[in-house]
């Protein structure tokens, strides 16, 4: 019954986004900056996939974010939903409708799944469960609980999840992993045997599962730079399977693009898939208050899209795994209070000049 639901509101759901899609059409014919023609300027052109982090409450209410998804994205991943605090509610208990429903809207636009994220030290929000920041118990007891998640959530998603962020942030901007002082799975099992032990247990689960090691600050930091290969470098010779190396690139205008070149060949250096995971370029890093996205901001922006987009164009394209936005429209984006508007859609899902600029760095 549940998936009779399930599939019918689906099928409504696709046909307010071929509906979405026409008016869409009519809009971009009317548009002068820049003309959108039916097989240019398109997301989809790119030798890698782009994809966007998708939140379920809006994907499910806002037809226009799930047309934009369609018709613009080739991967989702959940920006949310799949976290383990989202995930789990006790020890061996699981609300999965949220992520379930994120699965069957990609299955149904045969769009791919990057799953996020298995293990995380944070414990705000959604990163955690309450009873796993409560839980004590012996080491082996620690390896056990994180073994029941990883296996009950691959598990459910094997064959349908492409790819996984297996552990997210383990790594500080100095290059040295996590403390005991921050991190619970440091405290109870250690590092990088914590670390080891969630890729084989995902690997063990779903074998077929490309798994992703993924961190922030790539860009501005080589001792991270360094602290991550080294980790995979470890990895790879303790047999541990990793296939990839995720960089979220929360980035902004402030920065040099040089040194985001500088973050995808350092990562691409060690052989391995690379993931820009979480793309959003900011244009007010200061959180100035009551400023307003001017068209020379969105210029700066869609010149550091055409970069980030290129550099990842420049690697070779087997390693390429692709780029993901955090977010579709900038006000779904995380940082939009700030304010800031970093994304390539703008409020009403029209193509930013940024759209432009990553469309032109991989060409
Ligand atoms: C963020 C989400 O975007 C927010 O909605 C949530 O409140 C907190 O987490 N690094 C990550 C992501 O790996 O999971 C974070 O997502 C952003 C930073």
């Amino acid at each position: 019954m549940k998936k009779i639901i399930a599939l019918a509101s689906f099928l409504i759901m696709g046909g307010l986004i071929i509906l979405a899609s026409c008016k869409k059409d009519e809009l971009n014919n009317n548009r002068t900056n820049p003309p959108v023609t039916s097989n240019d300027s398109t997301l989809k052109l790119s030798p890698f996939p782009w994809g966007a982090a998708l939140n379920i409450n809006t994907l499910k209410n806002n037809a226009k974010y799930a047309s934009t998804v369609v018709k613009e994205m080739q991967s989702v991943t959940a920006e949310n939903a799949m976290k383990m605090g989202a995930l789990s509610t006790g020890r061996g208990q699981y609300k999965w409708e949220d992520a379930d429903d994120l699965v069957n809207f990609a299955q149904t636009y045969n769009l791919r799944i990057h799953g996020h994220a298995l293990v995380w030290y944070k414990q705000s929000g959604t990163s955690m469960p309450a009873w796993v920041i409560h839980f004590s118990g012996t080491k082996e007891e620690w390896k056990q609980i994180m073994k029941e998640h990883i296996t009950a959530v691959v598990t459910r998603y094997k064959g349908k999840v492409t790819s996984w962020d297996v552990v997210n942030e383990a790594i500080k901007d100095d290059g040295t992993f996590r403390p005991a002082s921050e991190c619970i799975w440091t405290k109870n099992i250690g590092v990088p045997e914590y670390i080891d032990w969630a890729f084989q247990c995902a690997h063990e689960a779903d074998p077929d599962a490309l798994l992703f090691y993924n961190d922030f600050g790539h860009e501005y930091s080589s001792a991270k730079r360094t602290g991550v290969n080294n980790l995979v470098a470890g990895m790879k010779q303790r047999g541990v399977p990793i296939h990839g190396i995720g960089m979220q690139m929360h980035t902004g205008i402030h920065r040099n693009v040089n040194d985001i070149r500088t973050a995808i060949t350092t990562a691409a250096s060690t052989g391995l898939l690379v993931h820009i995971s979480e793309l959003d370029i900011k244009v007010n890093n200061e959180l100035a208050q009551g400023i307003t996205f001017t068209e020379d901001l969105a210029q700066k922006q869609s010149y550091h899209y055409q970069m980030v987009s290129k550099f990842m164009k420049d690697i070779p394209e087997k390693q390429c795994f692709g780029i993901t936005m955090w977010g579709v429209h900038d006000s779904s984006s995380w940082l939009h209070s700030n304010p800031d508007w970093p994304l390539l859609f703008d409020n009403d899902f029209e193509r930013k000049p940024a759209y432009y600029g990553a469309v032109k760095g991989f060409q």
